[in-house]
């Protein structure tokens, strides 16, 4: 008889997080999940994580990683305009939130911690695609995300801990929070046009990004449990292909036989115009996307039909 293996995940409510249980939880794992709730919402943590609101500056949340076999570590303030707003909340979320997971994780003597950085790293580089190397933060989020990758070489080094970043491009699919003031482009070009809206575009359209689907994130999720060529490596999670927002909005627009124009509005500062992953380190450890721009964003504008336009 095998033993059951058990993961935390925190900011389990999120879009990453709650996608991440339920694969965890269909492959068998026993999932316990922390969040604060203050982006995520309950109703999106499934059924079978064991569920703490608890926020990860917490010392309240120590008891909770003895006895855990892995951690991933997901909460964040991670809307890059709210952090420019706010540096010190970002800070203490970002920073010292995840040094007090890093810290809960070498007391519970956690087995390994995935944890989230960004591709936001890259936001001075022009180097396309963009190698793990290109590390040029700018806003305050990236920022933090770089105190965060500092703290995690530093438990490596004094403890022993074993780690690895995975930066994200731009994840879409189920669950991508469409309530935010901006809501992720494709989510809100979808609702827009099921409800017959012209969704708007900020800028011409031509910018360009990397877009991964999550479930290819969630296969490289299960490989960092138990490979150690990734200990102490950091890996780009994209899928090598940038599409335009122009791109996007046609595709969605066909894929739901829409025909409404976009509305132009000026552009969002501090975008970049180019993101595009180099996922040469991912692949070289045998990893790959699989999913097609065509399939995720099928599954996405299900999940919205079934899920979103249907509360009341
Ligand atoms: N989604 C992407 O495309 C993307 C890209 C790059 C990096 N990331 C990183 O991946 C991680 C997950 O992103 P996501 O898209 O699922 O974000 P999300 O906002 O949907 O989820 C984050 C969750 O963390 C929770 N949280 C925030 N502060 C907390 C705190 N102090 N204590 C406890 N919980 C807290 C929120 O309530 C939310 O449920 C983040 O670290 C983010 O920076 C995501």
């Amino acid at each position: 008889m095998t033993t059951q293996r058990t993961v935390l995940i925190t900011g389990v409510a999120g879009f990453i997080g709650s996608n991440l249980a339920d694969r965890l939880l269909s492959e068998g794992f026993r999932v316990i999940g922390i969040d604060n709730l203050s982006y995520g919402v309950l109703e999106q943590v499934p059924e079978g994580v064991e569920f703490h609101k608890l926020d990860i500056r917490s010392s309240e949340i120590y008891p909770l990683f003895n006895q855990v076999d892995a951690v991933y570590h997901l909460a964040a303030k991670n809307c890059i305009a709210d952090c420019q707003i706010d540096p010190l909340e970002t800070s203490d979320i970002n920073v010292t939130g995840t040094v007090n997971v890093f810290e809960a994780s070498r007391r519970g003597q956690v087995g390994k911690v995935i944890y989230a950085e960004s591709s936001a790293l890259y936001e001075g580089s022009s180097v396309m695609p963009t190698p793990e190397s290109e590390v040029y933060p700018q806003s305050f989020y990236a920022v933090s995300k770089l105190a965060g990758m500092a703290f995690a070489e530093a438990y490596r080094r004094f403890y022993g801990l074993r780690t690895t970043a995975l930066r994200y491009f731009c994840v879409y699919g189920p669950r991508q929070d469409y309530r935010r003031t901006i809501p992720p482009l494709m989510s809100a070009f979808v609702i827009n046009l099921l409800q017959g809206k012209q969704p708007t575009i900020y800028g011409t359209g031509e910018k360009r990004r990397d877009f991964i689907y999550v479930d290819d994130v969630n296969d490289f999720h299960l490989q960092c449990l138990d490979d150690p060529r990734t200990d102490g490596n950091v890996y780009n999670l994209g899928s090598g292909i940038s599409y335009s927002v122009l791109d996007i909005y046609k595709a969605i627009a066909r894929l739901l036989g829409k025909d409404i124009q976009p509305q132009f509005k000026p552009d969002l500062p501090g975008e970049a115009d180019v993101t595009l992953a180099d996922i040469s380190a991912a692949r070289s450890v045998g990893w790959s996307p699989h999913v097609s721009l065509d399939e995720g964003l099928i599954q996405s504008i299900t999940f919205i039909k079934d899920k979103v336009l249907t509360q009341p």
